[in-house]
């Protein structure tokens, strides 16, 4: 969602910050400012739009000076446009945030009441205008901040520039994060690792309910309740050169053809090739788990979903799975012996994050499928247990899904061991069978991708498209509607393929393609069947299946065949046609398949 960038710096901060904000485009946003203390004062330039809009006004109107704020805003409250876009100005401040205020509207109110007029509909000109008014009342500008900080409930990470204090940026966490990154006679603050990472590899984590006020050479950091703190610096390796294209016209494509790596690294986490074991990294004990809940939003929760299905089936482990935000505000009815796993990419999403601490609230152990190692999540929880993909710039999810799988299978094939559901013999031979997936999956890519193309251009011009699968595939068809929506704007549904009878067959015509993900495991027959059911109604049936599959297709189905594979890692390998589709159909329909409209990558708002 929305990024933060701050700089005090030794040489012109507009520049700068503008390279940073283009690490930050892939978080999804829909305006752009920057704001820096000039030698007339403190000025800002904001635009509609993308990062170039912005530029644009800056080559109009350039911002001189070293010291500056910059924000890619993700509208919440108002709409998408240049008074909505921060800095948010109010008196002698100028004020970025992540984010929502949730009381902004009592705080509004009181301050208009106290004569304070408003420009924006924003809640984050409130806070401006809550610490301006401490600067009125004569506070120091830390104490002004503070001030305003106990006023506010919501979920923020700000960044302040005060007129006429032109070497010192303020800024807050809680509920969304912020780090300080320490350079050569530079700091700086940034919504995370890669913000900053142009500028400085060696950043702190604030930690929930933290502020700090940072000048050119140091980092005042005080906890929620004002005491001093020190928080540790670490070296991270999430360098400006991770994040670029290479040779690729979009980082979805990059992703997709990163995701063999991906794999064999997460596998690296939780397999000993030599010895044949499965386990998680620094261990965990299955036995004493009586219940796993899965929590996750979007494409992680279909992640959740087949590792649901895999974890019942392998490891005899009642285990469900659930959209975060459903599970949060329903009151679940949870046992003690429940293990809560959340599974993200980001390790912020806000939803998910909720969900966790409501486990940890109730007393359940917890742990979390993370790719971001920094992350809230990975901070909160009582096991981390890692993906590494890398750093995933396109909104849409694909190397960080398949890691979330890879890393997924190894824990149910260690539950399987540990509760005795399998023997060391088949644990081994599992364990091989994971480590072929990195090789399949780039098979997967090489066998599909040019085979997918003609299908790609047919499927750009549907209005509608449905995935059907069973088993594992059936997660896998739901993932699959999620990308092509996403990445090409069509509607798409993913159903259970033995659903489709009591109700979605009402949509089959010869215009509404069908795509069957089918392996040839023990539900193809069943499947099949489900095929013939749409094909007697004439609809376009893709079957995505294997070699063995294809020698069971209807003449009437187009096919694309994925390397065959067993069915514990088929839903790595039958992920990437599904992935590649909904990239080629985007690129065909000219959408932005990077940063589709109204998306973000991390949804840090509940
Ligand atoms: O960072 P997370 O894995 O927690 O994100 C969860 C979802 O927001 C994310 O998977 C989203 O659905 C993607 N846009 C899917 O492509």
């Amino acid at each position: 969602m929305c990024g933060i960038i701050g700089i005090v710096g030794l040489s012109p901060a507009a520049p700068r910050v503008i390279e940073s904000l283009r690490r930050l485009e892939y978080r999804g946003y829909d305006s752009a400012g920057v704001a820096a203390h000039t030698s007339a004062g403190l000025e800002r330039r904001r635009a509609k739009g993308r990062i170039r809009d912005l530029e644009a006004v800056l080559s109009v109107e350039p911002l001189q000076g070293h010291v500056g704020l910059g924000h890619t805003r993700w509208a919440t409250h108002g709409a998408p446009n240049v008074a909505n876009a921060h800095p948010q100005k109010a008196g002698r401040v100028m004020l970025v945030h992540n984010g929502i205020i949730e009381n902004f509207a009592e705080l509004k109110a009181e301050l208009i009441a106290a004569g304070r007029s408003f420009e924006s509909e924003t809640d984050t000109e409130v806070v401006a205008h809550l610490i301006d008014a401490g600067l009125e009342r004569g506070l120091e500008p830390l104490a002004a901040f503070k001030a305003a900080l106990n006023r506010l409930s919501g979920a923020y990470a700000l960044g302040a520039l005060i007129e006429g204090e032109p070497e010192l940026i303020l800024g807050a966490r809680r509920g969304s994060p912020l780090v300080v990154g320490y350079g050569e006679g530079e700091m700086f603050i940034g919504s995370d690792a890669l913000a900053v990472g142009p500028f400085t590899n060696r950043v702190a984590y604030l930690d929930e309910g933290d502020y700090v006020a940072i000048d050119r050479t140091t980092a005042r950091i005080f906890n929620a309740d004002g005491a001093r703190v020190e928080r540790a610096v670490r070296t991270v390796a999430a360098s400006a050169a991770l994040v670029e294209k290479g040779n690729y016209r979009h980082f979805m494509e990059k992703e997709i053809h990163d995701q063999p790596e991906a794999c064999r690294h997460t596998l690296s986490s939780y397999l000993d090739p030599i010895n044949g074991h499965a386990a998680p990294p620094e261990g965990f004990d299955f036995t004493k788990v009586e219940r796993l809940q899965l929590l996750a939003c979007g494409t992680a929760y279909y992640a959740a979903l087949i590792a649901k299905y895999l974890f019942e089936d392998l490891a005899g482990l009642p285990t469900d799975a659930e959209v975060a935000s459903e599970f949060r505000y329903r009151n679940p009815a949870v046992t003690p012996g429940t293990l809560a796993v959340a599974v993200s990419q980001s390790g912020e999403t806000a939803d998910t994050l909720a969900a966790l601490r409501w486990c940890k609230a109730k007393g359940l152990t917890t742990a979390a499928i993370v790719n971001a190692p920094e992350s809230t999540m990975s901070r909160e929880v009582d096991h981390v247990w890692p993906t590494h993909a890398g750093p995933e710039v396109c909104v849409l999810s694909t190397k960080a899904f398949t890691a979330q799988l890879t890393a997924l299978i190894c824990l149910a094939v260690a539950a399987a061991r540990q509760r005795g559901r399998i023997d060391a013999a088949e644990e081994t031979r599992l364990v091989q069978t994971l480590l072929e997936a990195p090789r399949l999956i780039a098979q997967a890519i090489a066998d599909t991708e040019d085979a997918l193309r003609p299908l790609a251009f047919d499927i750009s011009k549907a209005r509608d498209v449905l995935y059907l699968g069973r088993g594992a595939m059936f997660g896998l068809a739901l993932e699959g509607a999620l990308k092509l929506k996403e990445g090409s704007y069509i509607h798409a549904e993913g159903y259970a393929a033995g659903e489709m009878k009591h109700g979605p067959i009402a949509l089959i015509d010869e215009s509404t393609p069908v795509i069957i993900v089918a392996p040839s495991d023990n539900a193809f027959d069943k499947t099949r069947s489900n095929m013939s059911e749409v094909i007697a109604r004439n609809g376009a049936v893709v079957l995505i299946t294997d070699e063995a599959g294809l020698a069971h297709a209807p003449s009437q189905a187009r096919s694309v065949v994925a390397p065959t594979c067993d069915p514990l890692i088929a839903p790595l390998v039958f992920a990437v046609p599904l992935q590649l589709l909904a990239y080629q159909v985007g690129v065909a329909k000219g959408a932005d398949v990077d940063q589709p409209r109204n998306l973000a990558k991390s949804v840090t708002v509940e």
